[in-house]
């Protein structure tokens, strides 16, 4: 392990379990920090985000009912420019899974309004609404090393003067709403979501250079927390035997 590298990750807090307990592991770490917040305040705010391995989690969390969320203000790191229904919405995406078993009154889902076709006004918008500092966010990330739908090289990543943007992405939907690096860079906590091996090469390859965050946007989420599972872990190098 190279210096840089080490340095890297005495930073970044990895956390890992067995494949089979993950979505249950994830959930116990983010619960207990949305406590932690909640101890000191009413409300604490959440950004989601979209993709299978947040589903599993999400999905945990309906069937659980452990989130408490009445006093969790929701938003969303990123949207594609579909309907509220569509498959490849991230709002259905939390709405079917998360939210399936809810009718809490207090519960407060923050969406991007992407029925506005006016996607720069859209962006505007959703920046109006977002807290000026995220308690808690949620991140996957893409085989390419995306997270939100900040792509490698895209535009978004040299906004530095916005926290929500739209872009052009790499893959369908084109059209999409994301947070900028800003947001990541000021949200109290962030945690990425990271399973399975291929995924595992991706955090290798982002620990060899850690501060090019254009090439990888997921070095954004270097020296913030790393929930893993053991594939993802071992071909990332993370591996040390000890899992939970
Ligand atoms: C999106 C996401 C995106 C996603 C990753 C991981 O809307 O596309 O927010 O960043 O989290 O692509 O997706 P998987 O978990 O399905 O691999």
């Amino acid at each position: 392990m190279s210096d840089k590298r080490s340095d890297q990750m005495i930073k970044t807090r990895v956390l890992i379990a067995r494949a089979d307990t993950w979505a249950k592991f994830a959930s116990d770490e983010i619960v207990s920090s949305i406590h932690n917040v909640l101890s000191g305040q009413e409300r604490c705010s959440l950004v989601l985000t979209g993709g299978k391995t947040a589903e599993a989690l999400y999905n945990y969390w309906a069937s659980s009912g452990v989130l408490p969320l009445d006093r969790i203000r929701f938003f969303f790191g990123d949207e594609r420019c579909v309907p509220p229904w569509h498959p490849d919405s991230n709002y259905a995406l939390a709405m079917t899974t998360l939210f399936a078993n809810s009718n809490s009154p207090g519960c407060e889902v923050n969406r991007m309004d992407v029925d506005n076709t006016d996607y720069e006004a859209a962006s505007r918008s959703y920046e109006r609404l977002l807290p000026a500092r995220i308690d808690i966010l949620l991140l996957g990330m893409g085989t390419d090393g995306h997270v939100a739908s900040l792509f490698p090289n895209g535009e978004a990543l040299q906004s530095f003067d916005r926290t929500v943007v739209s872009v052009r992405g790499a893959k369908p939907p084109f059209d999409r709403l994301t947070i900028t690096p800003a947001v990541i860079a000021n949200a109290g906590l962030v945690f990425l979501l990271a399973t399975g091996s291929q995924k595992g090469e991706v955090l290798a390859e982002a620990l060899k250079s850690p501060a090019d965050y254009v090439s990888l946007p997921v070095r954004l989420t270097i020296g913030r927390t790393w929930l893993l599972d053991d594939e993802a872990a071992m071909q990332a190098g993370l591996y040390k035997g000890c899992i939970n």
